[in-house]
């Protein structure tokens, strides 16, 4: 073996960064523990242990931000406002961006569109009409909290290509022909992992007099982001798939729509004055976050920044990817299992390739059924269903959902070879236990396995969050 390789070889073999419960034991339904392997990191990623001693370490002097005179509040209004420059520093924002603290990043882009249809609502009442002010354009490919948003919007859509060339020009044609202000558009598939060649969609946008702003949710835990380098206007994204599971997101941007915009919500904070009957709002991030802020979802994230941005950025793509190779190989070497994609040149275009995501299905099983079997049998977590993102799923002929794994700093190649070999069983062997639907979720039949006693195992409670399955 070359050096070369025995290099990569061993960046996979181990972690690249610790994270807090990467010993944790799964009981399998058939009796034992294993350890287990969690492979849904872009659903919610595990805490890296740095960020979680820091947040023992900053825990003593948690008191109020912006609202008190004492030592603790002040060194907590000093962390708070602290985060917001590492955020600004992560992602490579100009000087003037304003970081807005938010619970999500579903939360970040609803933010945007509050300010987005006060912008429309000012330019129709200056011209005097109520309508054809601009309007949002956006992909069919996105998670739902970048549609939704925008769907209650004058919006256009365009039908993503079978290529990353064919998209960009569905884009630019939209961008001709409406009178778009802003695109919206994913950095990275949460479905298929597929990177988007955000730096051209901005360049495109910005010709066509339109802003654009970047879901990055998935991206950001993969890829360092330079918004003022790629023309990015706004970008959004959430501790909880940063290893900063604390509650926090962010939306960072040009200030002047946030500044003019409807506040996010209403409430102290967001105001320099209030009369029994009125109010002025505020400008800057504060507009937007009313309220006591979220202190340790914000010092956290922006840890996991600081932890992030210290990795050698080669280091940190070639871990991802020969984790990423070596499941899509033992996946797809597998009868009835299929690797699924969107785009044809992901792999070969120079800005996009793909992030630790893998989509995939085994012929002849619910992906429910197998996320269940996967995890009662052999201690792995994945996630299964829609994956929020309907239209896309809908597209691909996987409208009943399909399967994913998805892994970051904390997975190793066991991880990957954890999953491929119950994958494998499953084709040559089948089901070891019966399974039934238990409120809209394959579980196993008759599961006594036992769950810590402040989260007991309680039938009827598998499917009852829609977005589970979603
Ligand atoms: N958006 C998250 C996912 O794709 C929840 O799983």
């Amino acid at each position: 073996m070359s050096s070369a390789i025995l290099e990569k070889a061993r960046l996979s073999d181990t972690p690249l960064l610790p994270v807090v419960g990467r010993d944790l034991a799964a009981p399998l339904i058939q009796g034992g523990s294993t350890r287990y392997v969690n492979l849904d990191y872009a659903a919610s990623a595990p805490a890296v242990e740095e960020v979680a001693a820091h947040l023992s370490e900053v825990l003593p002097y948690y008191a109020s931000v912006h609202r008190g005179a004492g030592f603790a509040s002040q060194v907590s209004t000093s962390l708070y406002e602290n985060a917001r420059h590492a955020v600004a520093d992560f992602v490579g924002a100009r000087t003037d961006d304003a970081v807005v603290f938010t619970r999500n990043t579903t939360d970040s882009l609803n933010l945007l569109a509050g300010c987005v249809e006060s912008l429309l609502a000012e330019r129709g009442r200056t011209a005097g009409t109520s309508h054809g002010h601009g309007e949002v354009l956006y992909l069919d490919i996105e998670h739902h909290a970048n549609l939704l948003p925008w769907q209650a919007l004058p919006h256009r859509s365009v039908v993503a290509g079978h290529s990353v060339a064919s998209t960009l020009h569905r884009v630019e044609t939209q961008l001709r022909a409406g009178n778009v202000v802003l695109l919206a558009v994913t950095g990275a598939s949460n479905v298929t992992g597929e990177v988007l060649p955000i730096a051209e969609l901005a360049s495109l946008a910005h010709r066509h007099g339109a802003r654009i702003v970047v879901d990055a949710a998935q991206l950001a835990p993969h890829r360092r982001l330079h918004i003022a380098r790629d023309g990015i206007d706004y970008v959004a994204f959430s501790g909880h798939k940063l290893y900063a599971p604390f509650g926090a997101g962010v939306l960072v941007g040009r200030p002047d729509w946030l500044d003019d915009g409807r506040p996010h919500l209403a409430g102290g904070g967001a105001v320099k004055d209030v009369r029994l009957e009125s109010v002025r709002w505020t400008k800057g991030p504060a507009r937007h976050e009313a309220g006591s802020p979220n202190v340790l979802g914000a010092a956290t994230l922006a840890k996991a920044t600081q932890v992030l941005a210290a990795l050698d950025p080669d280091e940190w793509h070639a871990h991802e990817q020969e984790l990423r190779a070596r499941l899509v190989a033992g996946l797809e070497a597998l009868p009835g299992v299929t690797v699924h994609q969107l785009f044809s040149d992901s792999a070969s275009h120079p800005r996009c390739g793909t992030i630790g995501v893998v989509n995939f299905s085994v012929q002849g099983y619910d992906a429910g059924l197998a996320a269940a079997y996967l995890s009662a049998e052999h201690g792995v977590g994945v996630r299964d269903g829609r994956f929020c993102a309907h239209p896309l799923l809908r597209r691909l002929g996987l409208a009943s959902g399909s399967l994913r794994a998805s892994f970051g700093v904390g997975s190793r190649r066991e991880d990957a070879d954890r999953l491929v070999s119950g994958v494998a069983a499953l084709v040559n062997e089948g089901l070891g236990w019966d399974y039934v639907v238990d409120a809209g979720r394959w579980v196993p039949a008759n599961d006594s396995r036992g769950y810590p006693e402040w989260a007991p195992n309680t039938p009827g409670t598998a499917g009852a969050a829609p977005c589970s399955t979603d």
